[in-house]
Protein backbone atom coordinates (compact mmCIF):
# COMPACT_ATOMS: atom_id res chain seq x y z
CA UNK A 1 0.00 0.00 0.00
CA UNK A 2 0.98 3.28 -0.59
CA UNK A 3 1.53 5.65 2.40
CA UNK A 4 1.80 9.42 2.09
CA UNK A 5 4.82 10.65 4.23
CA UNK A 6 2.71 11.96 6.96
CA UNK A 7 1.66 8.86 7.81
CA UNK A 8 4.63 6.80 7.23
CA UNK A 9 6.39 9.63 9.67
CA UNK A 10 3.73 8.68 12.24
CA UNK A 11 3.52 4.96 12.19
CA UNK A 12 7.49 4.91 12.38
CA UNK A 13 8.54 7.88 14.28
CA UNK A 14 9.94 7.06 18.09
CA UNK A 15 11.79 9.34 20.56
CA UNK A 16 15.94 9.70 20.24
CA UNK A 17 17.18 9.26 23.50
CA UNK A 18 20.84 8.66 22.04
CA UNK A 19 22.71 11.07 20.00
CA UNK A 20 25.55 10.73 17.91
CA UNK A 21 27.27 14.67 19.03
CA UNK A 22 29.98 14.35 16.95
CA UNK A 23 27.70 15.37 14.15
CA UNK A 24 25.98 18.79 14.05
CA UNK A 25 23.55 20.46 12.24
CA UNK A 26 24.16 24.40 10.59
CA UNK A 27 22.57 27.33 11.99
CA UNK A 28 20.39 27.92 8.83
CA UNK A 29 18.66 24.86 9.86
CA UNK A 30 18.20 25.51 13.52
CA UNK A 31 16.61 29.00 12.27
CA UNK A 32 14.59 26.43 9.49
CA UNK A 33 13.07 23.86 11.93
CA UNK A 34 11.18 27.20 14.03
CA UNK A 35 10.24 29.11 10.83
CA UNK A 36 8.38 25.97 9.73
CA UNK A 37 7.23 25.10 13.26
CA UNK A 38 5.52 29.06 13.30
CA UNK A 39 3.00 27.83 11.31
CA UNK A 40 1.15 25.71 13.82
CA UNK A 41 -2.02 26.92 15.02
CA UNK A 42 -2.70 28.59 17.77
CA UNK A 43 -6.08 30.60 19.38
CA UNK A 44 -7.04 33.67 17.75
CA UNK A 45 -3.33 33.39 15.67
CA UNK A 46 -1.78 34.72 19.36
CA UNK A 47 1.20 33.04 18.15
CA UNK A 48 2.15 32.42 22.02
CA UNK A 49 5.31 30.93 21.67
CA UNK A 50 9.29 31.33 22.05
CA UNK A 51 11.73 29.39 21.35
CA UNK A 52 15.10 28.89 22.49
CA UNK A 53 17.60 26.96 20.50
CA UNK A 54 20.39 25.59 22.88
CA UNK A 55 22.97 24.82 20.18
CA UNK A 56 26.47 25.77 21.88
CA UNK A 57 28.34 22.93 24.00
CA UNK A 58 28.54 24.92 27.11
CA UNK A 59 24.38 25.93 26.91
CA UNK A 60 23.69 22.71 26.22
CA UNK A 61 25.49 21.42 29.50
CA UNK A 62 23.50 24.05 32.06
CA UNK A 63 20.33 22.98 29.98
CA UNK A 64 21.53 19.28 30.65
CA UNK A 65 21.71 19.91 34.38
CA UNK A 66 18.33 21.46 34.31
CA UNK A 67 17.06 18.72 32.94
CA UNK A 68 18.30 15.91 35.66
CA UNK A 69 21.36 15.33 33.88
CA UNK A 70 19.71 13.74 30.49
CA UNK A 71 22.25 13.29 28.55
CA UNK A 72 20.24 13.66 25.08
CA UNK A 73 20.10 17.27 25.79
CA UNK A 74 23.82 17.72 25.38
CA UNK A 75 24.41 15.38 22.93
CA UNK A 76 21.64 16.50 20.67
CA UNK A 77 23.02 18.51 18.09
CA UNK A 78 20.38 21.13 19.33
CA UNK A 79 17.57 21.49 22.03
CA UNK A 80 15.11 23.67 21.31
CA UNK A 81 13.37 25.09 24.94
CA UNK A 82 9.64 25.61 23.53
CA UNK A 83 8.02 28.09 25.62
CA UNK A 84 4.76 29.49 25.97
CA UNK A 85 3.97 32.86 26.75
CA UNK A 86 1.46 33.26 29.77
CA UNK A 87 0.98 37.23 28.50
CA UNK A 88 0.68 36.46 24.82
CA UNK A 89 -2.83 37.89 25.36
CA UNK A 90 -1.43 41.21 25.86
CA UNK A 91 0.18 41.30 22.02
CA UNK A 92 -2.80 39.94 19.79
CA UNK A 93 -3.64 43.11 18.36
CA UNK A 94 0.34 42.98 17.00
CA UNK A 95 0.33 39.65 16.28
CA UNK A 96 -3.01 39.97 13.93
CA UNK A 97 -1.64 43.53 12.63
CA UNK A 98 -0.04 41.70 9.24
CA UNK A 99 -3.30 39.70 8.64
CA UNK A 100 -5.48 42.78 8.49
CA UNK A 101 -2.81 44.64 5.92
CA UNK A 102 -2.72 41.31 3.85
CA UNK A 103 -7.02 41.72 3.50
CA UNK A 104 -7.33 38.23 4.74
CA UNK A 105 -9.41 39.67 8.13
CA UNK A 106 -11.27 43.29 9.27
CA UNK A 107 -10.29 45.69 11.41
CA UNK A 108 -13.45 44.55 12.90
CA UNK A 109 -12.40 40.94 13.35
CA UNK A 110 -9.26 42.34 15.00
CA UNK A 111 -10.73 44.29 17.83
CA UNK A 112 -13.64 41.78 18.25
CA UNK A 113 -11.08 39.33 19.16
CA UNK A 114 -8.97 41.56 21.41
CA UNK A 115 -11.43 41.89 23.58
CA UNK A 116 -12.55 38.52 23.46
CA UNK A 117 -8.55 37.19 24.70
CA UNK A 118 -8.46 40.33 26.71
CA UNK A 119 -12.04 39.67 28.80
CA UNK A 120 -11.13 35.59 28.85
CA UNK A 121 -7.43 35.84 29.78
CA UNK A 122 -6.77 39.19 31.62
CA UNK A 123 -8.01 37.29 35.23
CA UNK A 124 -7.49 33.94 34.59
CA UNK A 125 -4.14 32.84 34.95
CA UNK A 126 -4.81 28.71 34.25
CA UNK A 127 -6.44 29.63 31.29
CA UNK A 128 -3.36 31.50 30.09
CA UNK A 129 -0.85 28.44 31.34
CA UNK A 130 -3.26 26.08 29.17
CA UNK A 131 -3.06 28.42 25.98
CA UNK A 132 0.64 28.46 26.56
CA UNK A 133 1.03 24.86 26.90
CA UNK A 134 -1.31 24.01 23.84
CA UNK A 135 -0.01 26.72 21.63
CA UNK A 136 3.44 25.30 22.44
CA UNK A 137 2.84 21.93 22.47
CA UNK A 138 1.47 21.91 19.09
CA UNK A 139 4.84 23.97 17.73
CA UNK A 140 6.75 21.38 19.30
CA UNK A 141 5.00 18.78 17.39
CA UNK A 142 5.03 20.94 13.76
CA UNK A 143 9.06 21.23 14.29
CA UNK A 144 9.02 17.58 14.99
CA UNK A 145 7.53 17.03 11.99
CA UNK A 146 9.75 19.70 9.90
CA UNK A 147 13.16 18.32 11.35
CA UNK A 148 12.11 14.89 9.76
CA UNK A 149 12.05 16.21 6.70
CA UNK A 150 15.39 17.42 6.74
CA UNK A 151 16.56 13.32 7.98
CA UNK A 152 16.68 14.46 11.60
CA UNK A 153 15.93 12.43 14.55
CA UNK A 154 14.41 14.02 17.37
CA UNK A 155 12.81 13.56 21.15
CA UNK A 156 10.95 15.24 24.00
CA UNK A 157 12.15 16.13 27.31
CA UNK A 158 9.73 17.03 29.40
CA UNK A 159 11.74 15.92 32.55
CA UNK A 160 13.31 19.60 33.52
CA UNK A 161 13.15 21.72 36.66
CA UNK A 162 11.24 24.87 35.21
CA UNK A 163 12.78 27.31 37.36
CA UNK A 164 16.36 26.42 36.96
CA UNK A 165 15.79 26.42 33.00
CA UNK A 166 14.15 30.09 33.39
CA UNK A 167 17.20 31.04 35.74
CA UNK A 168 20.24 29.62 33.22
CA UNK A 169 18.38 31.01 30.52
CA UNK A 170 16.78 34.42 31.69
CA UNK A 171 13.65 33.62 30.86
CA UNK A 172 11.08 36.03 32.26
CA UNK A 173 8.37 34.79 34.39
CA UNK A 174 5.44 35.51 31.66
CA UNK A 175 7.91 32.92 29.51
CA UNK A 176 6.79 28.92 30.53
CA UNK A 177 9.26 26.78 29.14
CA UNK A 178 6.92 23.59 28.37
CA UNK A 179 9.30 21.09 26.25
CA UNK A 180 12.35 20.75 25.64
CA UNK A 181 12.86 19.25 21.89
CA UNK A 182 16.38 17.13 20.99
CA UNK A 183 17.34 17.35 17.68
CA UNK A 184 19.98 15.81 15.89
CA UNK A 185 21.18 12.34 14.67
CA UNK A 186 21.05 9.18 16.13
CA UNK A 187 23.24 6.76 17.81
CA UNK A 188 23.54 3.17 17.96
CA UNK A 189 20.81 1.73 20.72
CA UNK A 190 17.75 3.44 20.61
CA UNK A 191 14.43 2.24 20.76
CA UNK A 192 12.02 1.50 18.00
CA UNK A 193 8.80 3.15 18.46
CA UNK A 194 6.68 1.63 21.27
CA UNK A 195 3.55 -0.31 21.30
CA UNK A 196 0.42 2.14 21.24
CA UNK A 197 -3.12 1.18 23.38
CA UNK A 198 -5.48 -0.25 20.81
CA UNK A 199 -7.84 2.12 19.16
CA UNK A 200 -10.72 1.08 20.75
CA UNK A 201 -9.35 1.92 24.28
CA UNK A 202 -8.50 5.13 23.37
CA UNK A 203 -11.48 6.28 20.51
CA UNK A 204 -15.74 7.00 21.00
CA UNK A 205 -17.22 7.62 18.47
CA UNK A 206 -20.39 9.68 19.12
C1 LIG B 1 5.57 15.63 27.23
C2 LIG B 1 6.61 14.56 27.10
C3 LIG B 1 7.62 14.49 28.03
C4 LIG B 1 8.64 13.54 27.88
N1 LIG B 1 9.68 13.55 28.76
C5 LIG B 1 10.72 12.69 28.58
C6 LIG B 1 11.87 12.77 29.40
O1 LIG B 1 11.99 13.63 30.28
N2 LIG B 1 12.86 11.87 29.18
C7 LIG B 1 12.77 10.93 28.19
O2 LIG B 1 13.72 10.14 28.04
N3 LIG B 1 11.70 10.85 27.38
C8 LIG B 1 10.68 11.72 27.55
N4 LIG B 1 9.59 11.66 26.70
C9 LIG B 1 9.52 10.65 25.63
C10 LIG B 1 8.47 9.57 25.96
O3 LIG B 1 8.97 8.70 26.94
C11 LIG B 1 8.13 8.82 24.65
O4 LIG B 1 7.52 9.70 23.74
C12 LIG B 1 7.17 7.66 24.91
O5 LIG B 1 7.78 6.68 25.73
C13 LIG B 1 6.73 6.98 23.61
O6 LIG B 1 7.85 6.51 22.90
P1 LIG B 1 8.05 6.85 21.36
O7 LIG B 1 8.00 8.37 21.27
O8 LIG B 1 9.42 6.36 21.01
O9 LIG B 1 6.99 6.18 20.63
C14 LIG B 1 8.59 12.61 26.82
C15 LIG B 1 7.55 12.71 25.89
C16 LIG B 1 6.59 13.68 26.00
C17 LIG B 1 5.53 13.80 24.94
Amino acid sequence: MDTSRIQHYLESRSTTGKYDPAKKITAETISELVRLATYSPSAFNLQNWKFVAVHSEEQKSNLCQAAYGQQQVKDASVTYIVCGDLEGYKTLGDALQPSVSEGIITEEIKATWVDMVTESHQDNSELRRDEAIRSASLASMSLMFAADEQGLSTGVVGGFDTEAVQSAFNLPSSILPVMLVTVGYPAEGNWPQKMRKPLQEVLEII
